[in-house]
This record gives structure tokens, sequence and C-alpha cells, in this order.
């Protein structure tokens, strides 16, 4: 969930700021780029250094650098951030966010940031339970700001009760269901296929084609980045999934193929195919490699069966199918032929004669045709934003 996000952490002063490392440590590890700001008061608890290293970027504490002499820009700060993560966040600090006050380089980016803001508080059981306290978190959250909630247990003080920061970790598994649960797909178990598939004629030899895989891993990975949990049906691919969530299976034939993709779509919400499945493949396979011998040699091939049209015979009210139709004449009514013929939902078509658009490319061209015969059609764009295109139909369908 945290791969690939700007997080701003901040840090007050709190004996809890030794945590911070282990926090940053843990934002890095799970791909995401951290950009520390401390209370100057934080610094007494640890240093700057520290974090910096951990972080592998300088931490801001004034809004200006001495050393540097450069100017540490809020504005730019909170625009940068996909979150902002205050922890430890000291009584202190939350009574000055619940008011307005901005008199160091944290709070001015707090009111600056046009993220999510999230607010870990630690402070001591007498100073959690007061009010005061009470009243200012109440006012953060309505604000639109996320309390993480923290722990139980013995405190700096030498007391015992509420008012612990949260543990990285548990701050980690918060952010990351709370991001999660709001994202559009968030749960949504959608099924892909992606690249060409192979039909072996002996053991050395195959029918193939040139399908790279890119434009299936780019859908499933903007999918898993919209929260869906996706099953990758890969035939061979050099591609690699950016998002660890995505699920993949191999598959080397047409046959492998279909029967994974019919043991997986039952449990789908979606599915999108976008394997360049082979047509035909060869009615024997030679055990042992076949040999050179007459001019001419002919390979006796038989039709694999349609796995989209599988589905969409299969397909029960309320999954979304969608295909691919790669066309080189006629194309529009070719796509809405195979769009009725194979009952899909929609049909995301490409043209070989569009510059830009088809196999091996990084970008394509796309018009999407849904059911209603409502047709789209996208400029050039590239495979990572054509997916983001194909994802989203697939959501206002989903949501339907
Ligand atoms: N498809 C499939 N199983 C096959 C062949 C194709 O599931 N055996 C799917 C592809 O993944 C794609 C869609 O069907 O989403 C259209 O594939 P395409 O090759 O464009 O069309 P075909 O139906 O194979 O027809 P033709 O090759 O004659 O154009």
């Amino acid at each position: 969930m945290l791969q690939g996000k700007n997080i701003v952490l901040g840090i007050c002063g709190s004996i809890a700021a030794y945590k911070s490392a282990l926090l940053v440590r843990l934002f890095i590890k799970a791909g995401a780029s951290v950009q520390v700001v401390m209370t100057p008061d934080a610094t007494n608890f640890i240093t700057p250094l520290t974090l910096s290293t951990l972080s592998k970027k300088p931490v801001f504490v004034d809004y200006f650098t001495p050393e540097s002499g450069e100017w540490n820009n809020h504005v730019e700060l909170g625009l940068w951030a996909d979150f902002f993560v205050i922890a430890p966040a000291s009584a202190n600090t939350l009574a000055k966010m619940a008011h307005g006050l901005c008199d160091n380089l944290l709070l001015a980016i707090y009111l600056s940031a046009k993220c999510p803001v999230y607010f870990a508080p630690a402070m001591d059981l007498d100073m959690w339970k007061h009010s005061a306290t009470k009243k200012n978190i109440s006012k953060l959250q309505s604000f639109g700001d996320i309390l993480i909630p923290p722990g139980t247990g013995e405190l700096a003080s030498g007391l015992n009760g509420e008012g612990r920061m949260a543990e990285p970790e548990e701050i980690i598994a918060f952010l990351s269901a709370d991001i999660k649960k709001k994202l559009p797909l968030a749960d949504q178990k959608i099924m892909v296929t992606a690249g060409p598939t192979y039909e072996a004629i002996d053991p050395v030899r195959f029918i193939g084609n040139h399908s790279s895989g890119k434009m299936g891993f780019a859908i499933a990975d903007e999918l898993a980045a919209m929260g869906a949990a996706v099953t990758l049906i890969a035939g061979p691919s050099l591609e690699v999934s950016k998002q660890q969530s995505v699920k993949r299976i191999d598959v080397t034939s047409a046959e492998e193929m279909l029967q994974a993709c019919l043991s997986h779509f039952e449990n789908s919400k979606a599915c999108i195919m976008s394997a360049a499945v082979a047509d035909y493949t060869p009615v024997n396979v030679a055990l042992q490699k076949i040999k050179k011998q007459d001019d001419n040699f002919t390979i006796e091939v038989k039709k694999t069966t349609d796995i989209l049209s599988r589905l969409g015979a299969q397909k029960k009210p309320g999954q979304v199918l969608a295909g691919f139709a790669l066309e080189t004449n006629n194309e529009e009514q070719n796509a809405i032929d195979k769009l009725k013929a194979k009952n899909l939902d929609f049909i995301v078509l490409n043209s070989l004669n569009d510059e830009g658009a088809g196999f091996k490319k990084d970008t394509n061209k796309i018009t999407i045709i849904d059911r209603d015969l409502q047709k789209t059609a996208y400029t050039l764009k590239s495979k990572e934003e054509v997916a983001r295109d194909i994802c989203y139909k697939i959501t206002e369908l989903i949501k339907r």
C-alpha cells in the first residue's frame, strides 16, 4: 500500500521519538519515500543525523537550513506528500494543530498539506485523559485528520495506562489498512491475463506470437494500486509486476491458460483478458526433436478453446468481463462482433494501423466499446496510462 508513496513524517518532542527511527526504516522498506520534519524540541530526543541516514534525505527542522542556505518550502512539502504522518504527536503540537497555530515548520506543513493527515499521540496518562486533549483530538478529527490510537502500557513517567504511541509496526498496519479500505477497488478479486501462449510442436519448437505482456502487466499493476486482489495469469513473458500484491500464475499453452482461467473466474468480480492466446495448436506434439527431411513440411493444427467465449458463456450477473481486439482492418465492426459473440461488458480495440499501438511497444492507442455500443476513443498514451483508463472503466462497471 505504501509502495511509491511520498510520506512526510512529522516528529514532535516526546520520548517516543526514539521509535521514529524504526518507523522511517519500515516506511522505506515498504517502498515509500520519507521526508522527516522535526519540531525543535524533538531534536532533544533523537538526532536528525539518525533520521537523515535512515531516510536518505536531509531532515528539516527550521524554515531555513543554514548549512545549505536553503529555504524549506512548507507549501511544496505539503503538496509533495501523499500522506502526512505525525508520530509521535505531542499534546502541545496537537493543541497547536487544533487551533491553527504555526510557530514551526511542522505546523506550517500541517496547515499547507492537501493530503490525508494521520497522527499518533504520545503523552502521559493524565495528559491523554485531560478534557483539553480530548477536545483537541475531536477537533482534529472533525477536520478529517485521522487518529492512530495510542496503546496502553508502561509510560516514561513510570505510570501505567493509555498514552503510549502505537508501535511502528502498528502504525504501518493502521496506515496500510486505512489506505486500502478507501481505494476504489478495495478487496475486489480481479483476474487478468497477459502475454502470448506457446503451442509446442516438439520439445524445442513452438508456435507463438509477438505479445510482450506489457499491457496486461500494466493493467494488473494498476488494478492492484486501486486496491484489487489481482490474479495475473501470464503466458511466457519477461515482464515483472511492480505491485508486490499481484498473484502471478505462469502458464505456457492456451490449454493451460484455459484451465487456470476456469479455476479462478468463478470467484472473480471481473476479468480482463489481454493475453494473445493462440487460436490454433498442433494436433500432435512430437516427443523427439523433428529432424530436417523434405523441402516442405506441414504441421496440422486444431482450434484452441476460445477462453473469453467460454468465460462469457458462464458469466454470472454482476461479473464484469472485458476483452481485447487487435485488428488490422474493418476494426470497429470486428471488435463489435467479438463483443457480442463473447458476451463482453466492453472490448478494448487497438488497431495495428495506428502508429505506436500494438505488440512490444511502450505505448498504445485504444478505443473502448461497451455493451451499449458507446465508443470512447483515447489518444496515444503510455501503456501505464492506457491501463488506468481501462481500470477506470472496470471501476465504473463494478460500482453500478
Ligand atoms: N481470446 C481467447 N481465447 C482464444 C483467442 C482469443 O480468450 N483462443 C481472447 C483474447 O484474449 C482477446 C479476445 O479473445 O481478449 C480477442 O482476441 P483476438 O485474437 O483479437 O480475436 P479472435 O477471437 O481470436 O479472432 P481473430 O483472431 O479471428 O481476429
